[in-house]
């Protein structure tokens, strides 16, 4: 038990008010108060410090339920949100002390309460802030580590494309790739962006692939023997169109769908260049990040030490003010994030 913000103070949250219509927009959510939860037996009260937007939280938006929908549509009505990152202020729990880092599913709010099972406290490292949680040693970095090093198996030589390289995911997966003696190529949105993603992580070949039309074109030029990894976070289009290009035993992940999350089943592209698979005996396989928990642990010490060493670089692009959040969300949907976009509560 510790010094707890009194319980007449609002919890400010906000709420789905619309499924979207398309691109998500922040009038799609509402702002709501309420009382700040009380802990009961076994649990604990965080105080949400860094709440991250993340594009994956697009497709439960919407009830589409033509197409095969991965989760649970989220409810009119209900707090939107995922993986936050908070400091425990009340405990009546034998594990969670206040003062403690946490990250778990805590939503967009202020204050939420947990019972720890799917919590996880931050070791706190002198050189490296609590945000990096739900950053480069978050969901979005392990994604990278597992995408690249247990899915795709890059190896020295490979030609690794990532795609959004220079978001949360892909400027990690494009950075450890490289660690790995990868040739690293990659899309993104805008010369200022990819002139951005060149200088700030060392990718020497990005495409901006909203100037080229014939991206299929741009991506053979530089890579002129083909690609070996497509590591994708765009969606069905994008694998559509490397497809051709890539070589021989060639590995394609499927990380994420930006261009498809939220698009009707009727719509959606589809997956065309399939004869590839059999000629070029390629493998499609999908990541799931959360499926490697378990190595979570010893994932988060080698990218630490990669990054205490200066091998990995990563950008917060930090906002604060709580009531940003759906802003936030909106801007990934037209690329305005550079690198992991977050809000820091205040
Ligand atoms: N499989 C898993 O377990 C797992 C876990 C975490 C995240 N993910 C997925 O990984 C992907 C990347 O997540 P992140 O947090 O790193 O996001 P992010 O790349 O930091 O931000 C999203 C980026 O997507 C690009 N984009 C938006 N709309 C697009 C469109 N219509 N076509 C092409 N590109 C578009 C934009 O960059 P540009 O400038 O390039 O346009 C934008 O900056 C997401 O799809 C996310 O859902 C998967």
């Amino acid at each position: 038990v510790s010094s707890t913000p009194s319980q007449s103070a609002d919890n400010r949250r906000f709420v789905l008010a619309k499924r979207p219509d398309g691109l998500p927009q922040a009038s799609d959510f509402r702002l709501e108060t309420g009382p700040i939860p009380k802990p009961g037996r076994g649990q604990f009260l965080v105080r949400n410090v860094y709440i991250p937007v993340d594009p994956g939280m697009r497709p439960g938006l919407s009830d589409d339920t033509t197409g095969v929908q991965a989760f649970a549509p989220v409810p009119l009505g209900a707090v939107v949100g995922y993986l936050t990152v908070g400091q425990v202020v009340r405990s009546e729990h034998p594990v969670f002390a206040p003062g403690d880092w946490v990250t778990d599913h805590l939503l967009w709010q202020d204050y939420a309460v947990s019972d720890g099972t799917r919590a996880r406290k931050i070791a706190l490292h002198p050189n490296l802030s609590p945000s990096t949680a739900c950053g480069v040693l978050g969901v979005p970095g392990l994604s990278a580590y597992f995408g690249t090093l247990a899915v795709a198996e890059v190896k020295p030589g490979d030609v690794v494309l990532v795609t959004s390289i220079a978001g949360a995911v892909g400027s990690i997966a494009g950075q450890i790739a490289a660690l790995k003696g990868c040739r690293v190529v990659g899309t993104a949105g805008g010369a200022k962006k990819c002139a951005w993603a060149k200088e700030r992580f060392g990718f020497a070949d990005i495409v901006d692939y909203k100037a080229r039309p014939d991206l299929a074109a741009a991506l053979r030029e530089i890579c002129r023997d083909g690609i070996d990894v497509l590591f994708d976070n765009v969606g069905n289009a994008m694998i559509d169109l490397v497809l051709p290009l890539m070589r021989r035993n060639g590995r394609i992940v499927i990380c994420g769908q930006v261009a498809d999350y939220g698009i009707p089943y009727r719509d959606m592209a589809g997956i065309r260049n399939t004869n590839r698979f059999a000629f070029q005996q390629l493998t499609l396989r999908g990541l799931f990040t959360p499926a490697f928990e378990d190595r979570y642990p010893t994932a988060i010490a080698e990218m630490t030490d990669w990054i205490l060493d200066g091998k990995l670089t990563y950008v917060e692009d930090i906002e604060t003010g709580f009531e940003k959040l759906p802003t936030a969300f909106a801007s990934l949907f037209r690329g305005e994030n550079l690198g992991r976009k977050l809000i820091k509560t205040g």
